[in-house]
């Protein structure tokens, strides 16, 4: 990949947001603008190989963030009924933006998923967490499936860092919000999970692409916290005498459509890669207080 100019002058950084409406797009473009960098945003459908090379010779960017994928709504049992649409989003789509940046020299940062893995026997509860290294193990859902299928391949793409985030939260309660859904839900699981929040690592991917890191990341708080103990802190600091109620999974089961990932990932990588940089993103149970202390003292509810 080229990464100097013609005449030797270091490149511009240029960043093209991929997804531009999403809800992680969204979140990236504020902090970018926040840290005065040029950025540009755009909704080119992913798998329109025409339309991507044009957006990315119009734009001229050094960086491509892709946020874009097809998620479902109101949730990911939408993809079990529209596969050709989500497999032309999430496969076809991520694969075809990823070969146009590769052809143009073009660094891609793609904002994808850890809910590839489900607990095994050699990856118990309370056990070792998922390597990046290690096969996905879950396919119980449409949507992970198509993730799961297309990381095997962009992997090896030399200009491609992937980042597997996992029930992303964000500092306010947006319906997209991993707590707004589990506060909301009549019933909940209360199974330790990996979790991303958004105010600790976007800024770590920005940094990440600004470095040109490649190759895939766990991108997550290091370790795992349970429904249970996220409604607790939430009870505690947001929103006092909130209640909830249990159920299993396999009650779950029973009202969804598709499976539901749960999984402990490793950020042994991600730590190290980080340190390099001199940031470093709090364990999660922490993670989340700080979170929820941000959340009070802007009000929300
Ligand atoms: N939120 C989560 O729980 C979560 C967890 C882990 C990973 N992720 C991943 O992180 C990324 C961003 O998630 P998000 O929560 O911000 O999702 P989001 O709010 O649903 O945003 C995704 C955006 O991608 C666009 N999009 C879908 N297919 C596209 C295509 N083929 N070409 C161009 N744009 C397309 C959508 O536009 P349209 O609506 O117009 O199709 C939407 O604006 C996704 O890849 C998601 O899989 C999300």
């Amino acid at each position: 990949m080229p990464v100097m100019a013609a005449g030797g002058a270091a490149e511009a950084t240029r960043f093209l947001i991929w997804g531009g409406n999403g809800w992680v797009a969204g979140h990236l473009e504020s902090i970018l603008r926040g840290q005065g960098k040029e950025v540009y945003s755009t909704t080119v459908r992913m798998e329109d190989r025409e339309a991507v090379k044009a957006e990315l010779d119009r734009v001229k960017p050094s960086h491509v963030l892709n946020c874009a994928g097809c998620t479902g709504r109101p949730n990911v049992d939408w993809c079990e009924d529209h596969k050709e649409k989500t497999i032309r989003s999430n496969v076809i789509g991520t694969l075809n933006l990823a070969d146009c940046c590769y052809l143009a020299g073009i660094h891609c940062t793609v904002f994808a998923t850890g809910c590839i893995y489900h607990y095994d026997d050699d990856h118990p509860i309370g056990g070792p967490g998922f390597k990046e290294t290690d096969p996905a193990n879950f396919t119980g859902s449409f949507y992970s499936e198509t993730k799961g299928h297309v990381e095997e391949v962009i992997k090896y793409y030399t200009n491609c860092l992937i980042l597997r985030l996992r029930m992303p939260v964000s500092d306010d309660l947006h319906p997209r919000n991993f707590v707004t859904k589990i506060s909301k839900y009549e019933r909940v699981v209360d199974i330790p999970n990996s979790n991303t929040i958004l105010t600790d690592l976007l800024p770590a991917s920005i940094l990440m692409a600004e470095h040109k890191d490649t190759g895939v990341y766990n991108f997550t708080n290091p370790g795992a916290i349970s429904h249970n103990e996220v409604l607790e802190l939430f009870r505690a600091i947001v929103r006092p005498g909130f209640t909830w109620k249990n159920f299993s999974v396999e009650e779950q089961a029973k009202v969804i459509k598709a499976g539901r990932s749960n999984c402990l990932l490793d950020t042994t990588k991600l730590e190290r890669k980080l340190s390099e940089y001199g940031y470093a993103v709090p364990e999660i149970h922490e993670a989340y207080r700080q979170c929820f202390e941000r959340m009070k003292v802007a009000g929300v509810k």
